[in-house]
């Protein structure tokens, strides 16, 4: 069974580990062997311990557990970043006071496909919907091929940019969630417990 719960500050090992394992898994022949190699999960656990200790407010981490396993998943969000804002649209009105982004979304992989990852998104727009946010979205590397996640979660693909990082160029599309209150319910009516 998985348990779905704000993450406390002793979650960080896991969440460390769940995000290096991840990322090779996800991102080799994406980002460069280097990166994935320099990962450490005593640098991110460092992080991650840092930003549930300090942001808790502004960046919450939910995490998902299960029993015999520790944490297996995790996502983190808050307050769109002004340079990660979508121009024009709905994502480019107002302050962005009430547009969320997803900073983070990550599933071990032998636990994808259990509807771990939907169910934190939806517990992720549901903090969101309660801090008055009603509207989010999130960047996603072009080439990976789990950007059809957010298709089957009611994304919708809204823009396309490119970035230089660790001196290469990637390719990435942001999609977005224009009804945070309609996401919930359509990601909440799909919960699989
Ligand atoms: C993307 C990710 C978070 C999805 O989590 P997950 O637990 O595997 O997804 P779920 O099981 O909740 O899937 C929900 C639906 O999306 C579908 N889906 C999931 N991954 C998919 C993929 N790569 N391609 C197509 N559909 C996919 C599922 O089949 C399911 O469909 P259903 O509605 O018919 O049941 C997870 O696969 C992951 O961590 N991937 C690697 C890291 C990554 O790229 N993260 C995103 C960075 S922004």
């Amino acid at each position: 069974m998985t348990t779905i719960g704000l993450a406390t500050e002793r979650a960080a090992v896991g969440i460390a580990k769940v995000y290096v394992d991840t990322w090779r898994s996800a991102y080799a022949g994406l980002l460069p062997n280097r990166v994935l190699l320099g990962m450490s999960y005593e640098r991110q656990s460092r992080e991650w311990s840092w930003v549930i200790k300090n942001r808790a407010e502004v960046q919450p981490v939910i995490v998902a557990a299960e029993a015999n396993r520790g944490i297996v998943g995790f996502t983190s969000f808050g307050l769109s970043r002004v340079t990660d804002r979508p121009p024009g649209g709905p994502f480019a009105t107002d302050s962005g006071k009430h547009i969320g982004e997803i900073y983070t979304l990550y599933v071990r992989p032998e636990y994808q496909e259990r509807g771990i990852g939907r169910r934190l998104l939806a517990s992720a727009f549901g903090a969101m919907v309660q801090k008055g946010y009603s509207r989010s979205f999130l960047w996603v590397l072009r080439d990976n091929p789990s950007r059809y996640f957010y298709e089957r979660v009611g994304g919708q693909p809204i823009a396309q940019r490119r970035e230089r990082l660790w001196g290469c160029t990637l390719d990435e599309t942001c999609y977005g969630w224009t009804d945070l209150t309609q996401a919930v319910d359509r990601l909440g009516s799909c919960e699989t417990g």
